[in-house]
């Protein structure tokens, strides 16, 4: 079984979505990019030119490849219609479990019967997700990381009962698509969240018991231990109503107290304060200046 050129669907035109997208038309595949909303896959499409008009400028693609990239896009709001002739498909819909059992039990309807399931969900069971479809042995996890187009790494999650064929497939695929694939089992959280979200709760918790300040914590996980950025400005990028979301997944997932969510994260979530995409979490986005400014709340 191979994922041939032309074949691949993207259901769901968000942020991941659209990079998803982006760098599967990039290396010459034929896109189907699916969205129940219209407005959504106009803003990806528009999303992608713009992203390729930076690769264009910075002078890692040419003109004619931005114009072959974009060419090989094509948007669908019918879900049947854009599966019905692939090979993969990859879900990045809202993070939703009712709902994307759901998608994948239409994916499972439509799509030929050699096509390989997979999910970018960065935290329901791909087992869960494989058992709704007729075909849990090609189903799997193939979780991105946001932005995708750069961002190196593919965790490949490999549910309960996916094939071997199938895992080695979409480890190849990723390494055509120029990134690093690591090959995880499917217990909550996978990899990159298990270890990633108690980090952010334990450098909410220092700040919630006083042990430090916003910009204190973030300096010292940049300077320290060289990460691009600090835990608390990450969980602003994130959204803290997806870490909490996580965490939740992974306190019942484990039934571990270690992984319970910091009562300030709790609280900040149900204030709206979400992080970039509310104009403030730990720190304030509503000024002009990219300069970091630390919310008012922890000054
Ligand atoms: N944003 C991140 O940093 C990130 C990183 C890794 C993984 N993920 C995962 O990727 C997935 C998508 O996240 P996102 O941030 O791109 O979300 P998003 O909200 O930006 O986009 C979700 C898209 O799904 C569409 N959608 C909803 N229901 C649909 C349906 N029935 N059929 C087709 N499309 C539908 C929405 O219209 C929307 O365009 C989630 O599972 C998320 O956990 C997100």
């Amino acid at each position: 079984m191979t994922v041939q050129e032309g074949s691949i669907s993207v259901v769901g035109a968000g942020t991941m979505g659209n990079g998803i997208a982006h760098v599967f038309a990039q290396q010459g595949f034929t896109v189907n990019l699916i969205d129940v909303s219209q407005q959504q896959l106009d803003k990806a499409v528009n999303a992608i030119s713009k992203n390729l008009d930076r690769q264009v400028t910075k002078g890692t693609i040419t003109i004619d490849q931005k114009s072959m990239t974009l060419s090989n896009i094509s948007t669908f709001s019918l879900l049947a219609d854009g599966v019905k002739s692939s090979q993969l498909v990859i879900e990045a819909a809202t993070e939703n479990t009712d709902l994307k059992l759901s998608i994948f039990r239409q994916i499972d309807e439509a799509a030929p019967q050699n096509c390989i399931l997979a999910t970018n969900t960065s935290s329901i069971s791909i087992t869960k997700i494989a058992s709704v479809t007729k075909r849990p042995g090609s189903v799997i996890g193939m979780h991105f990381m946001n932005p995708v187009p750069i961002m190196k790494l593919v965790e490949v999650i490999n549910g309960f009962a996916t094939n071997k064929e199938v895992t080695a497939e979409i480890v190849s695929l990723s390494r055509q698509l120029g990134k690093t694939p690591c090959v995880v089992n499917d217990y909550p959280g996978f990899i990159a969240n298990r270890i990633l979200m108690p980090m952010i709760n334990e450098a909410i918790y220092s700040l919630y018991e006083g042990v430090a300040g916003v910009e204190e914590i973030d300096t010292i996980m940049k300077l320290g231990m060289a990460h691009p950025m600090g835990p608390l400005q990450l969980a602003d990028f994130i959204g803290l109503d997806v870490c909490l979301s996580i965490l939740n997944v992974l306190h019942e997932g484990f039934g571990n107290p270690k992984y319970a969510p910091c009562p300030l994260l709790i609280n900040m979530v149900s204030a709206g304060k979400t992080g970039i995409k509310s104009g403030e979490g730990f720190y304030s986005y509503s000024g002009d200046t990219r300069e970091l400014v630390v919310s008012k709340r922890f000054t």
